[in-house]
């Protein structure tokens, strides 16, 4: 049994569907891919820890809370991922931002690292791992080995669209990392894609081919 948690949110839900049909054009399929990511950091947040500090309202001395720690830090896996992270910095404007560029060798399927940019001290900061797809789970799994490998304790990672064989081989290789989807769908086809999925989601969001 694999572990994951479906955000089924309905207004997550209904988009999810708008961009799987593959009539959505490229502006509303970019659209609805950063709603959808505010979306699943909305409800991915709602336990962050609190504290009090204190503060002066027009009126009176009071204490109010902020959100305890470090600031967040948000790592798309590009090319996709990028599709997400507007969306997500509407949720949380001061998230710090990493970037970690994995593609998927065609043939073999294997990732390959192409480049890797961090902010300091991810020891003590959460980190959400985003890409809209989690298909073999080749590249989530290079990318959080490389972030690991840079001190990273706490990581998410949230995907839109995950095949069981994906959500599988996060669960075996990194047990510790939480992971989050709209929807985990059938299964993967002999080339590797999502099925029904929603094709190359990176294509799809920067009108390539
Ligand atoms: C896609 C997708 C994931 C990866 C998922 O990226 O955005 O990163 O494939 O497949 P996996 O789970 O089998 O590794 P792709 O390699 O097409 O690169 P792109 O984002 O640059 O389009
Ligand atoms: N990457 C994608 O963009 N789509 C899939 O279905 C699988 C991997």
């Amino acid at each position: 049994m694999v572990k994951v948690n479906i955000l089924d949110h309905p207004l997550i839900q209904h988009k999810l569907t708008q961009i799987r049909q593959k009539d959505t054009s490229t502006t509303q399929f970019r659209q609805m891919i950063n709603e959808i990511g505010g979306l699943m950091v909305y409800e991915i947040t709602r336990d962050l820890p609190l504290e009090q500090i204190e503060i002066e309202t027009p009126v009176a001395k009071t204490k109010a809370n902020v959100i305890a720690g470090k600031k967040m830090v948000v790592v798309p896996i590009l090319r996709a991922g990028l599709g997400m992270v507007d969306g997500i910095l509407q949720m949380i404007p001061s998230a710090r931002i990493g970037h970690i560029g994995i593609f998927r060798d065609e043939e073999t399927l294997q990732p390959v690292e192409y480049f890797a940019k961090f902010p300091e001290e991810l020891d003590q900061r959460d980190i959400f791992i985003v890409d809209p797809m989690l298909a073999t789970g080749g590249s989530a799994i290079a990318a959080i080995n490389s972030i690991k490998q840079r001190g990273a304790k706490n990581i998410k990672l949230v995907c839109l669209v995950g095949a069981p064989e994906g959500v599988k081989a996060i669960n075996e290789a990194h047990p510790d990392v939480t992971v989050y989807l709209a929807s985990l769908d059938e299964k993967l086809n002999e080339k590797g894609y999502i099925v029904p999925g929603l094709g190359d989601a990176g294509d799809r969001i920067f009108g390539t081919k």
